[in-house]
C-alpha cells in the first residue's frame, strides 16, 4: 500500500477498518434489537470532523432505524496537543429529549471531550447516551472514562488518517498510521501553484 510520506508506520489497514467497523455495527445493533425500551427513538450523533470515514464505514452495517446528527467539538484546534478545554462550535439541531444516544467518536485520549459531551447530552434531556468509538488510547487518559464499545485499542503515538488528521490534514488517507513527529516538525505542506 502507498505510504504518505508524514506516516511512519501504518497500523490499521483499510481492510481491517473495514472488518473491525462491520463488528462493532452488528454488535451494537443487536445491543438495540435486545434492549427494546429504545423503540426506534435512537439518535446516531457523530463528533465531526473526525467521525465522518468511521460514522459512514458504521452505517453502511449499522441497519437499526434511527435519526443521525452531528456536532463540532473541539479541544485539539489541529494541533498535537490538546487545549483541555472542550468548545462547541456546532449544536445540536434537533431535540434529544428522551432519546437514546450513540455518540461517534474517532479517537477517546483524554476523556475530557466525550465526558463533557455526555453530560452535556443529558442535561438536555437525553434518556440514554452510548458511546462507540473507533480507537480508544487509554494510557493518556486525565479524567475517568470509559466508551461502552471500542473497535481498537492503542497505545503511545499520534494516529493520522481515517478521520484523524494533523494541521487539519492526513483525515482522507484510507488507512491509520503513526505520524512521523519528526519530519511533521519540518514539513512544508504543498501548495497548489496557480
Ligand atoms: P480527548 O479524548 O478529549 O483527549 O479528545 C479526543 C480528540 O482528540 C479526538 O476526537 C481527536 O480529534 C483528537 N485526538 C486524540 N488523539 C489523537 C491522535 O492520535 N491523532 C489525531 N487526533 C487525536
Ligand atoms: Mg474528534
Amino acid at each position: 500500500m502507498d505510504k504518505h510520506p508524514l506516516v511512519r508506520e501504518i497500523l490499521y489497514t483499510k481492510e481491517d477498518i473495514e472488518k473491525t467497523t462491520k463488528k462493532l455495527a452488528e454488535k451494537i445493533e443487536l445491543f438495540f434489537r435486545q434492549q427494546s425500551k429504545t423503540s426506534g427513538e435512537l439518535v446516531l450523533l457523530g463528533l465531526l470532523k473526525g467521525c465522518i470515514p468511521f460514522m459512514a464505514k458504521f452505517m453502511e452495517y449499522f441497519k437499526y432505524d434511527c435519526e443521525t446528527e452531528y456536532m463540532v467539538v473541539s479541544t485539539y484546534f489541529g494541533s498535537l496537543k490538546s487545549s483541555g478545554i472542550p468548545k462547541i462550535t456546532l449544536d445540536l439541531n434537533i431535540s434529544v429529549k428522551d432519546k437514546t444516544v450513540l455518540i461517534l467518536e474517532d479517537i477517546i485520549e483524554s476523556g475530557v471531550t466525550l465526558k463533557y459531551i455526555k453530560e452535556y447530552l443529558q442535561l438536555k434531556g437525553a434518556k440514554e447516551v452510548k458511546v462507540a468509538t473507533l480507537l480508544d488510547k487509554k494510557i493518556n487518559r486525565k479524567v475517568e472514562f470509559q466508551p461502552d464499545w471500542y473497535g481498537f485499542s492503542v497505545k503511545k503515538g499520534f494516529l493520522v488518517g481515517f478521520g484523524l488528521d494533523y494541521q487539519e490534514k492526513l483525515r482522507n488517507l484510507p488507512y491509520i498510521g503513526y505520524l512521523d513527529e519528526k519530519k511533521a516538525k519540518e514539513w512544508v505542506w504543498e501548495k497548489e501553484v496557480k
